[in-house]
């Protein structure tokens, strides 16, 4: 049997596009003992895995280089399987390298349980999953956030953004949440934020002073930069921030930029920490009971672009890249 892969072709040359990736066709190897055969039915793309190309080893992963197949969370079903645990039909959630079919051992695979069986498939990928659990980490560990805060989430209607944003609404806080056009400040809007802007239109302190005229008491950043700087300048005394990304700054080698004015975190005795969600599995039992119910109650819901086949994978992390997404970038690859 041939499976599709997708491979880095070449290292891109600034921006990262569809051409820098190729697919090849390749054989499926043997099961053996304790593994399972699967297809894989949707896969997620996050925006951090370009900071690994050519890069060094991350928590994450490793560097990824021409020739190399990058790998990102899926919804896999069990197709094939020599194991105990897993019968074909099962679905679960993997770390799954960009291969249309593979060869995985039981112990990688995380069951979608029944319960949540009537949830979507994308959902999994989303306020279930690793940019769910990501937002979750962040903004109930690191930021601590309580329903007195007001809350400033900056790219706010990307994967992580979209969670963070829902789950701060979640717990009561007063949500601001920065994003890159009017569609997807729509977006924010219909999410429920109490104000959303499009960094496009200005410069990002005035803009957050307009949104948050007395000041903001937490801020979740996915993007760095710019914004990161404002977020310092319009942070209350005692505020904190939660580094989750620095969207900005990916690609960027030796040009990337810290904040110039953080002479404020002693001023202002601000707290700026960074975490990584691969340290906190701890968490993940109580990640899942708070967002299943809020789903249940309906406060929450999966907000993802859903692109179609397999063979648009390059495409759709190019255009993840630039912008292109509202919530997570999805590869729908039974179509
Ligand atoms: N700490 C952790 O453990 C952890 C785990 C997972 C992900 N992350 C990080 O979380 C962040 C979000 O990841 P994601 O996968 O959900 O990606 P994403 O937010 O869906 O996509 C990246 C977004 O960043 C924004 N962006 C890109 N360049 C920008 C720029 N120059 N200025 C302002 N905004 C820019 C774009 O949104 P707009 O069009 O709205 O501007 C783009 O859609 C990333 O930084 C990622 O590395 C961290």
């Amino acid at each position: 049997m041939d499976a599709h892969e997708v491979q880095l072709a070449s290292y891109p040359g600034g921006v990262m596009e569809a051409r820098n990736f190729r697919v090849n066709t390749v054989p499926v190897p043997e099961l053996s003992d304790g593994q399972v055969m699967v297809r894989l039915r949707r896969l997620g793309l996050n925006a951090g895995l370009a900071n690994r190309i050519g890069g060094p080893d991350t928590a994450y992963g490793p560097g990824i280089n021409p020739g190399d197949v990058p790998a990102s969370d899926g919804v896999v079903e069990i197709v094939e399987s020599r194991s105990e645990a897993f019968k074909p039909g099962d679905l679960a959630v993997r770390k799954s390298p960009w291969r249309s079919i593979d060869i995985a051992a039981e112990g990688e695979l995380r069951r979608i349980p029944a319960p949540e069986a009537g949830v979507a498939l994308e959902a999994h990928l989303t306020v279930l999953g690793h940019t769910g659990f990501t937002a979750y980490t962040g903004m109930m560990r690191f930021g601590g956030v309580r329903a007195e805060d007001t809350v400033y989430v900056s790219g706010a209607a990307g994967g992580v953004g979209s969670c963070a944003v829902q789950f701060a609404k979640a717990v009561g806080a007063t949500v601001i949440g920065s994003t890159g056009s009017a569609q997807k400040v729509r977006l924010l809007n219909a999410l429920g934020t109490d104000a959303a802007f499009n960094h496009h239109d200005g410069a990002a302190l005035d803009l957050l002073r307009e949104a948050a005229p007395d000041g903001i008491d937490l801020f979740y950043d996915n993007v760095g930069g710019e914004q990161l700087e404002a977020a310092l300048e319009a942070l209350r005394f005692g505020g904190r921030v939660v580094v989750c990304g620095a969207a900005s700054q990916y690609g960027k080698g030796s040009e990337r930029r810290g904040p110039s004015n953080y002479l404020r975190m002693i001023y202002q005795q601000l707290t700026l920490r960074g975490f990584d969600v691969t340290s906190n599995e701890d968490l993940r039992q109580e990640f899942e009971t708070d967002v299943a119910s809020w789903l249940r109650a309906g406060k929450i819901r999966s907000v993802h672009t859903l692109v179609g086949g397999f063979g648009q994978i390059p495409e759709a992390f190019a255009s993840l890249l630039a912008g292109g997404n509202s919530g997570r970038m999805i590869v729908d690859c039974d179509s």
